[in-house]
């Protein structure tokens, strides 16, 4: 049985005083949902405040992004271990990194071994464009975001991810993929070529979630499909009301 899965993937918002109030606001919303693996992904500055706000509960904090070196001279970037220090988990392969900063399946690949390596948990983000989409090359686009993004990696490596299925044209565009469509995707494509590649028992067990567009009104929608364990929030996630209505949908 897969744990319900929700994170809250601030973006680029919220100075450290706005973070610590919108924490402030959802966490005993937040903590009263234990049946659901709860983590916020706000921006690298305020990781520090908000990992002391989130000590002593079980809500998980993520960074939305990381290098694959260990040190060195990349300017702006953040290591692992910086990572590691505050957060359990770290968001990979976002589409926003791919169209605006040139992530690529190899540079996934690379961070979410990277990752693996410092004992974080990576939630790896694949999806198709609108023009994909359209083309009917949904299906061929995201088998292979995972079987590049994810290559080289051990069955039990695979077995710790977090994948997200985030079609480009429902993000931040209010016109999310129907919760029949996504579970088709997750059930026809996703767990077929995560079990091409780690075998059966780890495509079961690996929670798939969906991204774009979600909000409490339609959460329910995604939850209640067989093969979707959860959702990575955008804009909804900055109005602490509204993401513990979907923490609590997905209960
Ligand atoms: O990572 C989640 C994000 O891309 C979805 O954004 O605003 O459509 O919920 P939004």
């Amino acid at each position: 049985m897969r744990k319900p899965f929700v994170a809250g993937n601030w973006k680029m918002n919220k100075t450290v005083e706005q973070a610590r109030v919108l924490v402030s606001e959802m966490l005993p919303g937040l903590q009263a949902v234990k049946a659901v693996e709860r983590v916020l992904c706000p921006p690298f500055t305020s990781l520090m405040a908000i990992a002391a706000m989130l000590s002593g509960t079980d809500i998980g904090l993520g960074a939305q992004n990381m290098h694959w070196e260990t040190a060195g001279a990349f300017t702006g970037e953040i290591a692992p271990a910086m990572v590691k220090e505050f957060c359990q988990y770290v968001i990979l392969g976002h589409s926003e990194r791919r169209t605006y900063f040139g992530e690529t399946d190899e540079t996934v690949n690379r961070k979410v071994r990277a990752a693996l390596a410092h004992g974080l948990t990576p939630i790896v983000c694949i999806g198709e464009t609108l023009a994909e989409n359209e083309a009917g090359r949904t299906a061929e686009v995201v088998s292979r975001q995972i079987e590049q993004g994810l290559k080289d990696l051990t069955p039990e490596q695979a077995s710790g991810l977090v994948i997200a299925y985030e079609p480009v044209w429902a993000i931040g565009t209010g016109r999310a993929a129907s919760g029949e469509d996504a579970n088709r995707v997750v059930g026809d494509v996703i767990r077929p070529t995560l079990a091409k590649m780690f075998g059966n028992t780890v495509a079961e067990g690996v929670r798939v979630l969906y991204g774009g567009s979600v909000t409490a009104a339609n959460a329910a929608e995604f939850f209640t499909q067989p093969q979707i364990d959860g959702a990575l929030v955008g804009g909804a996630s900055l109005k602490a009301a509204e993401f513990v209505k979907i923490v609590e949908a997905a209960a």
